[in-house]
């Protein structure tokens, strides 16, 4: 089978990384779902890539809710009748001490980084097992194998997507069917870049200044992750070169764990 007759399904896909991966699977040939919660980015995204010619389907879910991850999985078969990958990518931050942090945002966050992830995978398992072939890509963070102070929902969630891959490839290993989790370090988006305005004032230092002081001294390379860099790790994942591949912690975090 060629990748134009591939079918992927992106959470999040409506910003950031999410939508960076989901352009390169268009890029490459596959046929994208794009599903978000936020209908005004989606749109925008979708509406944007098909004036530039690509085969592309929106699906509005919130992956907290069953119902709508069943029904995104569902609308991926309907519209174009496989489904060979899924990409888990919705996910937000918060950041509070643990007695400060509210209990129902920390179920929330866990319901929408692992719970979601883990319906989504459950529904798509039976198409891709049948099919003999799929690719999920988890997306974790360095979150899931190091702790954060004031991260308790976000790492709690990155450390418990690292388990359900696992579980995951382990039950679909004689099914051609692989599961991995893509843990990148800090990459250059907007929502890294939105912190530094706060990272800037509680240091008493210039926003200019917050990569030298507050960022780079932790991350070896001395650089952001530029977002390419994780597509480009996702689709080599999503591709049949990468069978043997199942059950990782795919680091990409220019050396930040390393130390
Ligand atoms: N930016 C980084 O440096 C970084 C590093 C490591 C891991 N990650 C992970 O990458 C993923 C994407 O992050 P990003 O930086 O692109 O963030 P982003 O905020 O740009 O994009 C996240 C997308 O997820 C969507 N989303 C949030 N909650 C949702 C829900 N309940 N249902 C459906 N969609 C929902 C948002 O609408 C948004 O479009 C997240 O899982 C994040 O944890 C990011």
């Amino acid at each position: 089978m060629t990748k134009h007759e591939r079918v992927a399904v992106v959470t999040g896909a409506a910003s950031g990384i999410g939508r960076k991966i989901s352009e390169e699977f268009l890029r490459e040939g596959y046929k994208v779902v794009f599903s978000d919660f936020n209908k005004e980015n989606l749109d925008k995204v979708i509406s944007e890539n098909r004036e530039k010619g690509f085969e592309c389907h929106g699906v509005i879910c919130d992956v907290s809710k069953e119902e709508d991850v069943k029904n995104m999985i569902e609308e991926a078969v309907k519209q174009y009748g496989r489904l060979d990958v899924l990409v888990n990518n919705a996910g937000l931050q918060y950041v509070s001490l643990i007695e400060n942090f509210p209990t129902d945002k920390f179920e929330k966050m866990l319901q929408i980084m692992i719970t979601g992830a883990f319906t989504a995978i459950k529904y798509a398992f039976p198409i891709m097992k049948a099919q003999k072939y799929g690719r999920i890509i988890n997306i974790g963070s360095i979150n899931g194998v190091i702790g954060f102070a004031g991260k308790s929902a976000y790492n709690s969630a990155k450390h418990a997507i690292l388990g359900l891959t696992k579980v995951a490839a382990l039950e679909a290993a004689d099914s051609g069917v692989t599961v991995n989790a893509m843990c990148p370090g800090y990459v250059d988006t907007p929502l890294v870049r939105g912190q530094f305005a706060d990272l800037a004032k509680t240091r008493g230092i210039t926003e200019e200044e917050v990569l030298e002081a507050v960022l780079y001294p932790f991350i070896p390379q001395k650089r952001l992750i530029d977002v390419q860099e994780i597509a480009d790790y996702v689709l080599f994942l999503a591709s049949e070169k990468a069978k043997g591949v199942t059950g990782q912690a795919c680091l990409l975090d220019a050396g930040y764990t390393c130390q």
